[in-house]
């Protein structure tokens, strides 16, 4: 049930609702900022591979305060990619511990057995052959009805027409939501982000528990052989498990949260930030139009460079440790920043340009270790369906130089403010 201090959603036009869930996720989560990316080298050279902090604070750089229960303790930051790998491997030494209630154990609460345990039931369900099934189904569909109406126009912008509604169209799909609640599970989606920092923004978002526990429901209430046609998620979630071991309700119903909360905005993101970086530097947008091959790797190359998850994770020190010798006393929250690992210059050349013809190498936009994103398979799929049907459609696409050049901004989560373009 919502706390008593819960607003209510329906009384809110949706249109309103989605524009309160943007304004507090960029209020909490970006602030003014462009990129967090010249603080964190300043401080790296100034420092040397640990960065210390108290709180969410480094010096004039401020995290967003995200990551609960680590008060004013002095924290460490870690910046480069085998440090940062290390810190997402080694479980037992840097355990995670940080992310705020979803009103039950969800993967990224848990570690160990129990977290072993909740993954190997969840990743069938969001596994390369759910994902084949899902493409087949119905994304050309959900692209096709966002495309189609721009076949009429000669100038649009992208964020709003493309990137911002198509995730969570295949979302609602993907659970067999109904089509009218799209734009509120989207909202919710957001606001939940948005909560883990802002008071006013959880008022709203505790909203998304009731209305996934309600469809979770409604098909556990369903007979299994009609369980077994749907492929929906929902549907793979309530048959999740085995004999006594089923994922019980509470951990479906958070465990749906952390889906609509991780899989909507990030994949939103990484779209977004791909058609900029092929709009921006026109000769790229042509030459992967004419060589499809490269399409994967552009979404591997604006992850890299971008990494739309977010740019830091928080692990908690079980046992003194150090890194590149430098004592990490037990019970240290350490961050890991993965938009400077991604650019280390040990493994990237020129590592602030946007190549996708450069050799390809594990990024770490998906993290590392125990808990990599179960849901990349969804994400990789849906951006690069997305990216070919742009290029089918739209072979002359290019920025709209009557518009404002747009900018990737952000701290948290980095995307262009906007994306005017001339679709022919
Ligand atoms: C561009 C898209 C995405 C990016 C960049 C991304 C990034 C990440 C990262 C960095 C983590 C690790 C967090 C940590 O180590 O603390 C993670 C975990 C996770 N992601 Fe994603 N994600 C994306 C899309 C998705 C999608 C589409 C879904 C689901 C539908 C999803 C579901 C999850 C879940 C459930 C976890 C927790 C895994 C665990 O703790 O074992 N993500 N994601």
């Amino acid at each position: 049930m919502p706390d008593a201090e819960a607003d209510s959603v329906e009384d809110i036009a949706i249109g309103d609702l989605l524009a309160l869930a943007s304004r507090m996720y960029d209020e909490a989560l970006n602030g003014d900022m462009i990129s967090p990316l010249p603080q964190l080298r300043a401080l790296r050279e100034a420092q040397g591979p640990v960065i210390w902090g108290t709180g969410h604070d480094f010096g004039d750089l401020h995290i967003p305060p995200v990551f609960q229960r680590i008060g004013g303790a002095r924290t460490a930051l870690v910046t480069d990619f085998d440090d940062v790998t290390r810190v997402l491997r080694e479980e037992d030494t840097f355990l995670q511990d940080g992310y705020a209630d979803m009103g039950g154990d969800t993967l990224i609460h848990l570690n160990g057995a129990a977290h072993q345990r909740l993954r190997r039931l969840l990743i069938p369900t969001l596994g390369p052959r759910a994902v084949r099934d899902w493409e087949a189904q119905f994304v050309p569909d959900v692209l096709a009805g966002l495309l189609e109406p721009l076949a009429r126009m000669e100038r649009s912008n992208l964020l709003d027409a493309l990137c911002n509604p198509y995730p969570v169209r295949v979302f609602r799909r993907i659970m067999d939501l109904p089509e009218a609640d799209t734009d509120k599970v989207h909202a919710l989606g957001v606001l939940q982000i948005a909560a883990s920092a802002s008071p006013e923004a959880r008022r709203y978002a505790v909203h998304l528990a009731d209305y996934v526990r309600l469809h979770f429901r409604a098909r556990r209430a369903l007979p299994i052989e009609e369980l077994r046609e749907r492929r929906d998620l929902i549907s793979l979630l309530a048959m999740c498990g085995e004999g006594d071991d089923r994922l019980a309700e509470g951990e479906a119903v958070a465990t749906l949260q952390l889906m609509v909360t991780g899989g909507v905005d990030t994949t939103a993101n990484l779209l977004a930030n791909a058609l900029w970086y092929l709009l921006d530097d026109h000769r790229w947008y042509e030459r992967v139009r004419d060589d499809r091959a490269l399409v994967p790797r552009v979404v591997e190359e604006t992850l890299r460079l971008q990494p739309s998850g977010g740019n830091f994770e928080l692990r908690i020190a079980t046992r003194d440790t150090a890194i590149q010798d430098v004592p990490i006393p037990r019970g240290t929250p350490v961050f890991t920043c993965e938009a400077t690992a991604n650019r280390d210059p040990k493994y990237w050349q020129d590592v602030d340009t946007f190549d996708p013809s450069r050799p390809p190498r594990q990024h770490l936009a998906f993290g590392q270790g125990p808990h990599t994103c179960i849901g990349m398979h969804l994400a990789r799929m849906e951006v690069r369906v997305a990216l070919n049907a742009v290029l089918d459609r739209f072979p002359s696409l290019r920025l709209d130089p009557a518009q404002p050049r747009p900018e990737i901004r952000g701290f948290m989560f980095q995307h262009p403010t906007a994306l005017p373009v001339l679709l022919r």
